[in-house]
C-alpha cells in the first residue's frame, strides 16, 4: 500500500460487496452532483464525537449505538424516527445510571442504506437476479427492473438522510430529550412490562436520584444538560462512490472528513487490509470502527489498527466485536490480550446481533433475546477478567412494536414472528426488548463497576 491517500485512491484497490451499475455515465453524473451538496455533518461535530469516544477508550464513558439494520425509503416517516430516537434516549438514561458514566448516543440512522450480501445474485424458481443490496442500491422486489442498481437512489439517500438528521437535531436540542420526560417514559415502561418487577428497583433508585438533583436546584431551567443532549449518526461505510462524493476538506483542520455521518464502520465482510474499504477509511479523520467477527485473527486486527490508526489517537478506533454468544469468550480475550500487549488505544464495543442470527422453525431469520443478552454478558465478563473496559453496545433495534427477535418479556415465539415482521434486512429488537436489555445491561454494568481498578492504556 502506498502512503499517499486521496478520496479516490480506493478505486485502484480490489473491492468486494459493491454493485455493478450498467450505466456508468449516469453514476458519474450523480457522484458529481453529490460532491457539491451541503455536508450532512460538520467536521467539528465529528471531532466532538472522537473526543467522547476517547473517553470510552479510557473507561470514562459508555457508548450506545442503535437503529435499523437497513433504513428504507418505504418506511420513511417522522414517527418512526421519533420512536427510535425516544427508545435510544430511554436506554441511555438507564445505562448512564448503571455505568455511572456519560453515555455517548449514536443512531444507526440517516445513512444506513447499503447492505453486504452473502451472494451477488439470488435465484427464485430458476430466475437469477442481482441480490437486494439496500435501498441505496436497488429495490427489494424480485424483478429485473427493481434489482438493477440505480444511481438516482444515492441522491434519494442523501435527501432522506438530510431530513432525518434535521429532525434528530431538533429533537436533541429542542426540549424533546428532557431527562425528566425520558425518565417518566421509563417509569411507564416498568409499570406496563410483565417483568416490570425486575426493573422496579433500578427505576426507583433513578427516581430518587432525580428528585435529589431537583431538590438541589438541578433542573431543566437551570441546567442545559438536563434538557438537551448530543446525538450522533453512524452507518456502515459500504457504498464507496457515495462516501467519496460526501468527503470534503475541513477548512479549520485541513483534514478530509466523510461528511455523510459522524462515525463510519467497516463491515465484517469488507475489512481486508489491502482492499478498497480500508483504503478509503484510513484517509478520513472521522472516528471509525471495524467489525470483529469470529474469523478475525489477532495479527490481522493489529494490521488493521496499524493502517487505520497509525498515530494511536484515542477515540479514532473502535472495535465492534460480533462473535456470537458461544464464541465471544474465547474470541474476544485473544483480541484484547493482543491489543494490550501492543499497547494500542481502542474502544471495545459489543454488537450482540450479527453473531446470533438463526432461522426460526417457520423459516424467518431471527435472533433469540437470550442469546443477545448472553453475548453482552460474556463480553462484559471477559473485559472484567482481563482488567479492560467494556465500552459500549451496538444494537439493531427500532422504536416500533415489531416481532422480529424471539423472546423478551412478551415471550415472542417462532409462531409470533409473522405478526409484524417488517425488517428490510436483519431482525431488530422492538421497543420493549430494547429497554429490557438496557435495564439488564445496566445491572451488569453496576455489578462490574465494583471490580475497580480499570486498566487503561496510556493516555494520549
Ligand atoms: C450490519 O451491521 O448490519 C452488518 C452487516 O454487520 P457485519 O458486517 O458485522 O456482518
Ligand atoms: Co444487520
Amino acid at each position: 500500500m502506498s502512503d499517499s491517500w486521496s478520496p479516490d485512491s480506493w478505486r485502484s484497490m480490489p473491492v468486494v460487496q459493491m454493485p455493478d451499475y450498467p450505466d456508468q455515465q449516469h453514476l458519474r453524473d450523480v457522484e458529481k452532483q453529490l460532491s457539491s451538496v451541503p455536508p450532512l455533518v460538520f467536521a467539528g461535530e465529528a471531532r466532538s464525537l472522537k473526543r467522547s469516544l476517547g473517553q470510552v477508550a479510557h473507561g470514562e464513558a459508555f457508548m450506545l449505538l442503535g437503529g435499523d439494520c437497513a433504513e428504507s425509503f418505504a418506511e420513511f416517516h417522522p414517527d418512526k424516527i421519533r420512536d427510535t430516537f425516544r427508545v435510544l434516549l430511554q436506554m441511555a438514561v438507564v445505562l448512564t445510571f448503571g455505568a455511572a458514566r456519560p453515555v455517548v448516543k449514536i443512531g444507526r440512522m440517516a445513512g444506513q442504506f447499503a447492505k453486504p450480501r452473502s451472494g451477488n445474485t439470488e435465484t427464485i424458481d430458476g430466475i437469477e437476479l442481482p441480490s437486494f443490496r439496500g435501498d441505496m442500491i436497488n429495490a427489494p422486489e424480485f424483478n429485473e427492473q427493481a434489482r438493477t442498481p440505480d444511481p438516482d437512489r444515492l441522491m434519494r439517500v442523501y435527501n432522506q438522510s438530510a431530513s432525518t438528521l434535521n429532525l434528530l437535531r431538533a429533537f436533541a436540542q429542542g426540549g424533546y430529550a428532557d431527562l425528566h420526560k425520558v425518565h417518566q417514559w421509563n417509569l411507564d415502561f416498568v409499570e406496563d412490562s410483565p417483568l416490570g418487577h425486575q426493573y422496579q428497583d433500578l427505576a426507583d433508585r433513578l427516581d430518587e436520584t432525580l428528585s435529589f438533583m431537583g431538590a438541589c436546584g438541578i433542573n431543566s431551567a437551570t441546567t442545559p444538560q438536563i434538557r438537551e443532549t448530543s446525538f450522533y449518526t453512524a452507518h456502515e461505510c459500504l457504498m464507496l462512490n457515495y462516501e467519496q462524493a460526501m468527503t470534503r476538506i475541513d477548512s479549520i483542520s485541513g483534514n478530509w472528513y466523510d461528511t455523510s455521518a459522524h462515525m463510519l464502520w467497516i463491515g465484517d465482510r469488507t475489512r481486508q487490509p489491502d482492499h478498497a474499504h480500508v483504503e478509503f477509511l484510513r484517509g478520513v479523520a472521522n472516528p471509525i470502527s471495524f467489525k470483529a467477527g469470529p474469523t478475525l485473527e489477532p495479527d490481522d486486527m493489529i494490521r488493521l489498527i496499524d493502517i487505520l490508526n497509525p498515530e494511536d489517537e484515542a477515540g479514532r478506533m473502535t472495535i465492534t466485536v460480533r462473535m456470537g454468544a458461544d464464541k465471544v469468550e474465547e474470541g474476544l480475550s485473544r483480541l484484547i490480550r493482543r491489543v494490550e500487549s501492543e499497547g494500542r488505544t481502542v474502544a471495545w464495543v459489543c454488537d450482540p446481533m450479527h453473531g446470533n442470527t438463526i432461522t426460526s422453525s417457520t423459516g424467518l431469520k431471527t435472533r433469540p433475546f437470550d442469546a443477545i443478552l448472553k453475548e453482552v454478558r460474556s463480553f462484559c465478563n471477559v473485559h472484567d477478567a482481563e482488567g479492560t473496559y467494556a465500552g459500549g453496545v451496538h444494537f439493531e433495534m427500532t422504536g416500533q412494536d415489531v416481532t422480529e427477535c424471539t423472546g423478551g418479556a412478551y415471550a415472542i415465539s417462532d409462531e409470533n414472528l409473522n405478526d409484524r415482521y417488517n425488517t428490510l434486512c436483519d431482525p431488530r429488537l422492538n421497543a420493549t426488548q430494547s429497554l429490557e436489555l438496557a435495564f439488564l445491561l445496566s445491572d451488569i454494568l453496576k455489578g462490574n463497576r465494583s471490580s475497580e481498578p480499570l486498566r487503561t492504556v496510556a493516555s494520549a
